[in-house]
């Protein structure tokens, strides 16, 4: 009898560490510093470090650390920042809460990741960033970012929400730039039980005011120098998230010798248009997400596979069926139907199989083997 896979299984990834876990929220109860305390200070201290740069303040969600860095880098009212159009919403949400312009451009359709001629076309006298999101976890090319931002002028700000510790070139996510964006949400590689988020970023002025800003823009208690907003991480999820640190190397490690089986398991079926999304980083990529296109040569569409798949018990995602520019609540932006053809026929092509860095062998075969009967 075949067994239901989970899309993510993050039950079986903390058990073992129940012990850790609880002692280590026990120590916030005991000490009562829920606000910005010693646990949110270690992780300052030690995530920014593992990703190769100095300082890291801990916000409310990745959302507000796009928001809040972009703010804290100048960026604001009449900059414009160029992002992909493919990517979760809310990367959009970010450059938009920081009072920015968003300029979105298409991706490559191999490895879904922006399309840096295709920024290229769109830089002009008030651009000031180039954001990009190292999606499903595989970094974006950091020597043709720098070539990139160099050539133009502008600073380089990553949404690595999907990308702790990635590497490529020699590159840790969040190192790249000027500085970046981290999300905590419980599903990604590192994640809390609940929301939380960092911006990482060499530049220690930066990091001050991001501290300033994420706590009402006060330097000191009740002295309001700009203005800011409530978004801190919480120390009990800091507390979570320190115990779970250290163990994230190897858990990403199991997630990219799973996808490397995927792989093997899944190339036979290249010519019924099952093609994964292309991995440029070998073991640097961390496969927040293992992401496969069923492209026009299949003999059945993504809908059907995913609906099948589900039937088989097996849980699959779409990451992202609705590219931010054809979002409904960001029309007024002006974009059209048709205006990124790259991200719009991904929208329709892609699906997300489960993976995570308790998948076991015989799963990532049953899902391999479930795909290979359906499609035959
Ligand atoms: C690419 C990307 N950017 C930004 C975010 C926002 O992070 P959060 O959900 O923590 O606000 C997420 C995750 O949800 C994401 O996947």
């Amino acid at each position: 009898m075949l067994k239901n896979i989970p899309f993510v299984d993050l039950k079986l990834q903390h058990q073992p560490l129940k012990a850790e876990l609880e002692n280590s929220i026990q120590e916030v109860l005991e000490r009562g510093d829920f606000i910005l305390g010693q646990a949110v200070e270690k992780l300052e201290s030690s995530f920014p470090t593992v990703c190769g740069v100095k300082n890291g303040v801990g916000v409310g969600c990745g959302t507000d650390a796009i928001a809040l860095g972009l703010q804290a880098c100048g960026i604001g009212a009449g900059d414009e920042v160029i992002l992909p159009a493919n990517t979760f919403v809310a990367t959009l949400i970010g450059v938009l809460q920081a009072g920015a312009t968003p300029v979105l451009v298409d991706c490559n359709v191999e490895t879904a990741l922006i399309d840096l001629e295709a920024a290229q076309k769109a830089v002009t006298s008030k651009t000031k960033v180039i954001l990009p999101v190292h999606l499903y976890g595989q970094m974006v090319s950091p020597s043709e970012l720098k070539d990139f931002a160099e050539a133009n002028n502008l600073i380089i700000f990553e949404d690595a929400a999907q990308a702790h510790l990635a590497e490529r070139e020699g590159y840790c996510a969040g190192s790249i730039g000027t500085a970046a964006a981290f999300s905590f949400y419980p599903s990604k590689n590192l994640g809390s039980f609940g929301d939380g988020g960092m911006v990482v970023t060499r530049d220690s002025e930066i990091a001050k005011k991001i501290r300033t800003l994420r706590n009402y823009g006060a330097p000191r208690k009740y002295v309001h120098e700009i203005p800011g907003t409530n978004s801190r991480l919480d120390s009990i999820q800091a507390a979570i998230l320190n115990v779970k640190l250290p163990y994230l190397k190897d858990w990403n490690s199991d997630r990219n010798q799973a996808a490397q089986k995927y792989d093997i398991l899944l190339s036979p079926m290249k010519e019924k248009g099952i093609i994964p999304i292309k991995n440029l980083s070998g073991t640097g990529h961390i496969y927040h997400l293992y992401v496969i296109r069923v492209t026009d040569k299949s003999p059945i569409n993504r809908d059907t596979l995913k609906e099948k798949l589900g039937m088989a018990g097996i849980s699959t995602g779409i990451h992202y069926p609705i590219p931010c520019h054809l979002q409904p609540a960001y029309q007024n932006l002006g974009y059209k139907q048709g205006d990124f053809p790259n991200s719009e026929s991904l929208s329709q092509e892609i699906l997300s199989l489960p993976i995570y860095p308790v998948i076991t062998e015989e799963q990532i075969h049953q899902v391999a083997e479930t795909i290979s009967q359906i499609i035959m």
